[in-house]
């Protein structure tokens, strides 16, 4: 999951791509280089490390000139080195390329470029792309590389320039994300919008297997075949992105933490009307005949969106009826769905370019399945590739950890649910009313739990050098549970499992001892009593339980070691409120451990490979 950006125009480029590297690192940040043809040389610099160090270098070192590309990556092939960093080039210097994604014949093509006496000096599999564009270079580089892009197997957005055949770049996509914006006398490059959403909000996306030959005055696109097609130019209604900021918060994820009750807020304005009586889905395109005839829901995504979609099950199960299974999106994509033409297929995904989902919804298109797709990104691949899509406005997500997102996925599936419930008759109207009324206390719950982190707070300090954590949950809250101990594990690096409660004696329980920390989602709801017999089981272990409880709830004291109380709220919709003190523990643990929480090791925003 690396960031790609390209320019071309009559500005300075350093500044330029560095710009869109910087609104890109969430996407990759173990090493980042740019490239630029400069007076007919081709000039590259190159650094391991944040975007940072090498902005530094070229304060002091500029490569200058109106055209270049620049990468910020995420290891695939090859260690974080300035070596492995890309741009890559080929024997002679002539070319420069940059690439996201995965070339899996990569070992074959170099074997054989070897063989013909090319020199490859890095561990990379992008480095073989720039020695086939050189094979099959003579003057013309857009020939050159669809003659290359032929023998490639994998994924790849990629951008290359060559210094024998100035004044144009030459970008191509398959199954990673790719966007070129339109500007007047100059043109634009980017992985993703943001990164230059403040310099165009015209944008060409790029689809599978099209190449793209971009100079400053013009943006000829062709097909697989290397015929011409016409572009589609899109006028993004975005309001334009000034660049993600902390606005006073140390990190994006705190900030993200606390945009959540003005985010649901607004999309209950967004979406409901004043009186209750109607819910708003813009781009759903699937009509409500077919909705109501639905008679089965295949919900697949990864990680965090994983999780929404198993809230998703409960609610759909218990309010529309409808069979429905959740899978992770590696593996549904090898499936073989036994599904038929009333199946809907939905996909989950805060950035709408994780790989795996894509070949999810692209399964299920393959069968003629209705695919339906809840995103945050706005124009993703993943939105742009679905028949229907419901955005689910949280804004840019920058911080790795899912936050805003996971839990405006959360609102998304209760007014989808009340929405069809009322449609498919499986709803009162009464109820719906009642249950959006409920809906609008959110916001204010959650400020009430952000103004009240104390028991958070001792909790981070008495445990945050454990090395082991479980978390236990029943129903609505296992998500809630599997939510909490990744979003432990993915900032603060400490083992954390999350755990359907009632499995404790099939296992987990033997792990449980003085050393080991139980969170608990133990609310006021059908499943208490259950949970609260999980606790006492955990502690007849002398393991140490961090209750998430009801306020209010006075037995729960008599058997957790600390509560971190939220607001009574209806089962079916606590777990948009469970996730706030999760969220907030592993934030205060990581911190308090030093991590580097936007930009936690190995991981990336968005994971476009397989
Ligand atoms: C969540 O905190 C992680 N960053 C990760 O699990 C994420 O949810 C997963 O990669 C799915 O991403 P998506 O929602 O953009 O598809």
């Amino acid at each position: 999951m690396c960031g790609i950006v390209g320019y071309i125009g009559s500005k300075f480029v350093d500044s330029l791509l560095i710009a869109g590297l910087e609104r890109l690192e969430y996407r990759g940040y173990d090493s980042a280089g740019i490239a630029t043809l400069n007076k007919g040389k081709l000039k590259i610099k190159k650094q391991a490390g944040k975007i940072q160090l090498l902005k530094q270098i070229l304060k002091e070192e500029p490569l200058g000139g109106e055209l270049g590309i620049g990468h910020t990556r995420w290891a695939t092939h090859g260690e974080p080195t300035n070596k492995n960093a890309h741009p890559h080039t080929d024997c002679y210097n002539d070319l420069a390329i940059v690439h996201n994604g995965i070339i899996e014949n990569y070992e074959e093509l170099r074997e054989k470029l070897i063989q013909e006496g090319h020199t490859l000096s890095t561990d990379t599999d992008t480095e073989i792309i720039a020695h086939l564009v050189e094979k099959y270079l003579k003057n013309d580089l857009l020939s050159a590389v669809q003659k290359t892009l032929k023998l490639l197997r994998g994924s790849y957005a990629l951008a290359i320039i060559s210094r024998k055949d100035p004044d144009k770049i030459i970008i191509s996509r398959w199954e990673s994300p790719l966007i070129i914006g339109v500007g007047k006398g100059e043109n634009f490059l980017a992985s993703d919008v943001p990164a230059i959403l403040n310099l165009t909000s015209k944008m060409i996306f790029l689809e599978d297997g099209q190449v793209g030959l971009i100079t400053k005055n013009q943006i000829k696109i062709y097909d697989r075949q290397g015929s011409p097609i016409k572009e589609i130019v899109r006028q993004l209604k975005w309001e334009v992105l000034r660049g993600p900021k902390k606005d006073g918060y140390r990190h994006f994820m705190l900030k993200e933490i606390h945009e959540q009750p003005a985010i649901i807020r607004d999309v209950l304005q967004r979406r409901v009307s004043r009186n209750r009586q109607e819910i708003y889905f813009e781009n759903i395109n699937i009509s409500d005949k077919k909705l109501a005839k639905i008679d089965r829901i295949i919900i697949q995504a990864c990680g965090t969106s994983w999780h929404a979609g198993l809230v998703g099950k409960y609610l759909f199960e218990n309010y529309l009826r409808v069979h429905t299974e959740v899978d992770i999106s590696s593996e549904f994509r090898y499936r073989n769905p036994v599904a038929g033409g009333d199946t809907l297929v939905m996909a989950i995904s805060q950035s709408g370019e994780t790989a795996d989902t894509l070949a999810g919804i692209r399964l299920a298109k393959s069968k003629f399945l209705q695919v339906l797709s809840l995103c945050n990104s706005i124009e993703s691949t993943i939105a742009r590739e679905s028949e229907g899509v419901i955005y689910v406005y949280a804004g840019p997500e920058i911080g790795v950890a899912s936050t805003k997102a996971y839990t405006a996925e959360l609102l998304a599936l209760f007014l989808l649910t009340i929405n069809w419930g009322v449609l498919r008759k499986s709803l009162s109207l009464e109820k719906a009313r009642e249950m959006i009324e409920e809906l609008e206390k959110i916001p204010s719950y959650m400020n009430e739990l952000l103004d009240n982190q104390k028991s958070i707070y001792e909790c981070a300090d008495q445990y945050y050098q454990t090395q082991n954590f479980l978390f236990l949950g029943r129903s609505f809250n296992y998500p809630t549970a599997l939510e909490g101990a990744l979003k432990l594990k993915e900032i603060s690096y400490i083992h954390a499992e999350g755990y359907a409660a009632g499995e404790m004696k099939h296992g987990p329980l033997a792990l449980v001892d003085e050393k080991m920390p139980v969170v608990c989602i133990a609310l006021k709801d059908s499943v208490y009593n259950k949970m609260v017999s999980n606790i006492q089981e955990v502690k007849a272990r002398k393991g140490k339980v961090i209750a998430v409880a009801t306020q209010g709830d006075e037995e729960i004291k008599k058997y957790a070691d600390h509560c971190l109380f939220i607001p009574p709220i209806r089962e079916e919709f606590s777990p948009i409120l469970a996730a706030l003190p999760l969220q907030l523990l592993a934030y205060h643990i990581a911190i308090k451990r030093g991590c580097h929480v936007d930009q936690p090791r190995n991981l990336a925003k968005s994971v476009t490979v397989e």
